[in-house]
């Protein structure tokens, strides 16, 4: 397994630089500005999640530019019967950095950093959301299945296409 720390990669070759890392402080500026990526949770919830992260219970990667966090995204590991499984959630590129790659990099930067145990990665994604469908496919993740009625947003229910990927 390569090691987690933070790697820079240049970005469509402009004079932007993006730098991914692992998420491993709950400092102010840090939870300030994971509860802009999500508003409807409280301050107080986002600490409480940035803390069980550091007690082990997920991994969060993000993406920087200047400093400042501009993408996320979570990661659950199987554990016992299915140590070799690993599981991407709540992947969210801030709206004025979207379409520069970010989105992908950082997908990349999580897949080359999860334990060498891990075989399958899998993720489940609105089945109307072609923006991250587009990113997954492109990616190499495939559709293997359909969660009916998977999230109540709104009132209304939404499926999701569940999708995964062999390393
Ligand atoms: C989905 C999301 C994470 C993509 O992030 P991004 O950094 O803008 O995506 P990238 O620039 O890395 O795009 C990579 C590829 O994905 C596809 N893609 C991304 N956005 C797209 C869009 N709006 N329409 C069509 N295809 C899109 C393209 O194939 C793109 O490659 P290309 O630019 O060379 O054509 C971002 O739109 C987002 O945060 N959306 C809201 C949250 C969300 O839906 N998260 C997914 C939860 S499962």
């Amino acid at each position: 397994m390569e090691s987690l720390d933070e790697k820079k990669l240049p970005v469509l070759g402009n004079t932007l630089e993006t730098e991914f890392k692992e998420l491993s402080d709950t400092n102010l500026n840090t939870i300030s500005e994971l509860h802009a990526f999500f508003p409807h949770w409280k301050k107080s919830s986002v600490q409480k999640k940035l803390n069980a992260t550091l007690n082990g219970s997920d991994k969060r990667f993000v993406a920087l530019e200047n400093g400042r966090i501009v993408a996320h995204a979570r990661v659950f590991f199987g554990k016992g019967l299915h140590k070799h499984r690993a599981e991407i959630t709540s992947l969210v590129v801030e709206p004025s950095h979207r379409r520069h790659h970010i989105g992908m990099g950082l997908m990349n930067f999580i897949m080359k950093n999860l334990p060498s145990s891990t075989e399958l990665v899998l993720l489940a994604v609105a089945s109307k959301n072609k923006p991250a469908i587009h990113l997954y496919k492109k990616l190499g993740f495939e559709k293997y299945g359909v969660l009916k009625k998977a999230a109540l947003v709104n009132g209304k229910y939404v499926d999701n296409s569940l999708m995964k990927k062999k390393l």
